[in-house]
C-alpha cells in the first residue's frame, strides 16, 4: 500500500436508509424529527434516501444535523427531455449529497445494466454526489454457485474509472424477506467484492466502503456490522421506523 493511501480500516460505519416508494410529507417530518434528535453523537455516518418528492424537504429539515440525505436513483444526463426522471445535479440542488444507483429493484424492474449503472454513478460523482452502487445475486445464482462470479462482474462493470463512492452488497433473496444472508456468506462476498474493487480500481479499491443490505433489523444488526469487511448497512424496511433505524445505528457505533 502506498504511503498516504487510505483504507476502510478505522473508518466510521455508514448506515444508509432506503425509504423506497414510501412516505408523504407528514410521515417524513415525524421520522426526520426523531432521527435528528437521536442521531446526535453516535459516531456513525447516517444517511436517509427518501423518494424524490421528499428530498428537498428532508434535506432542509436535516440541515446542520448528523444525518445526510440521498436520492434513490438518478439519470445519466444533467437535464433534458427525460420525462419522469431526476438528474444528479437536481438532487444536489435539492440538498442531497448521496445517491443510490443500481438497486436490484431497478436492475430487475427496468432492466438496468451494469453499463447504465456505471454511467449513473459517473453522473452522480460529477454532480458532487457520493454514489452508493448496489450489487447482489439472485437466489438461483447463489444456489448454482454463481454468486461470486455474478457479483464480481457487477462490481467490475458498474463502477466508473476513478470511482470513490460506496458499494452495497445486497443479495436479492435477502431483500424484504426477513432472511438476511449468513455470516460466513457475508464475509466471503465482502472479500470477493474487495478483491474485485482492487483489481478494477487499483489501490483506490482499498478505500471503498462496502455495505451489507438485505433484511437488516435491529436484532441482527450488531452481529452483521462487526463482521470482517462490513463497512455499514443499507437498510430498507427498518429505515421507515426511527426507533429501528437508530437502534441499527447504535449497533454500528464504536464501543
Ligand atoms: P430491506 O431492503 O432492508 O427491506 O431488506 C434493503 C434494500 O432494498 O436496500
Amino acid at each position: 500500500m502506498q504511503a498516504g493511501m487510505e483504507t476502510t480500516e478505522g473508518m466510521r460505519q455508514l448506515i444508509a436508509g432506503n425509504w423506497k416508494m414510501n412516505g408523504r410529507r407528514a410521515d417524513a417530518a415525524a421520522l426526520v424529527a426523531s432521527l435528528r434528535e437521536g442521531a446526535g453523537a453516535l459516531g456513525v455516518e447516517l444517511v436517509v434516501c427518501p423518494p424524490a418528492t421528499l428530498v428537498a424537504g428532508v434535506a432542509a429539515a436535516l440541515e446542520g444535523s448528523a444525518v445526510g440525505v440521498g436520492g434513490q436513483d438518478c439519470h445519466t444526463a444533467a437535464s433534458g427531455a427525460y420525462t419522469g426522471d431526476v438528474s444528479a445535479p437536481m438532487l444536489h440542488d435539492a440538498g442531497a449529497r448521496w445517491v443510490i444507483v443500481g438497486h436490484s429493484e431497478r436492475r430487475l424492474a427496468y432492466g438496468e445494466s451494469n453499463v447504465l449503472v456505471r454511467d449513473k454513478a459517473d453522473a452522480a460523482a460529477r454532480a458532487g454526489l457520493v454514489p452508493i452502487v448496489c450489487v447482489g445475486e439472485t437466489e438461483q445464482q447463489r444456489l448454482t454457485g454463481a454468486a461470486e462470479t455474478v457479483v464480481a462482474a457487477q462490481v467490475d462493470g458498474s463502477l466508473p474509472p476513478g470511482f470513490a463512492g460506496v458499494v452495497a452488497y445486497e443479495p436479492i433473496w435477502a431483500i424484504g424477506t426477513g432472511r438476511s444472508a449468513g455470516d460466513a456468506d457475508i464475509v466471503e462476498m465482502h472479500r470477493c467484492i474487495r478483491n474485485q474493487l482492487v483489481s478494477t480500481l487499483g489501490a483506490a479499491g482499498e478505500a471503498v466502503r462496502i455495505l451489507y443490505g438485505g433484511s437488516v433489523k435491529p436484532e441482527g444488526a450488531a452481529a452483521i456490522l462487526r463482521l470482517e469487511g462490513v463497512g455499514g448497512a443499507l437498510v430498507g424496511g427498518a429505515s421507515l421506523s426511527a426507533t429501528d433505524f437508530l437502534a441499527i445505528a447504535r449497533a454500528a457505533a464504536p464501543a
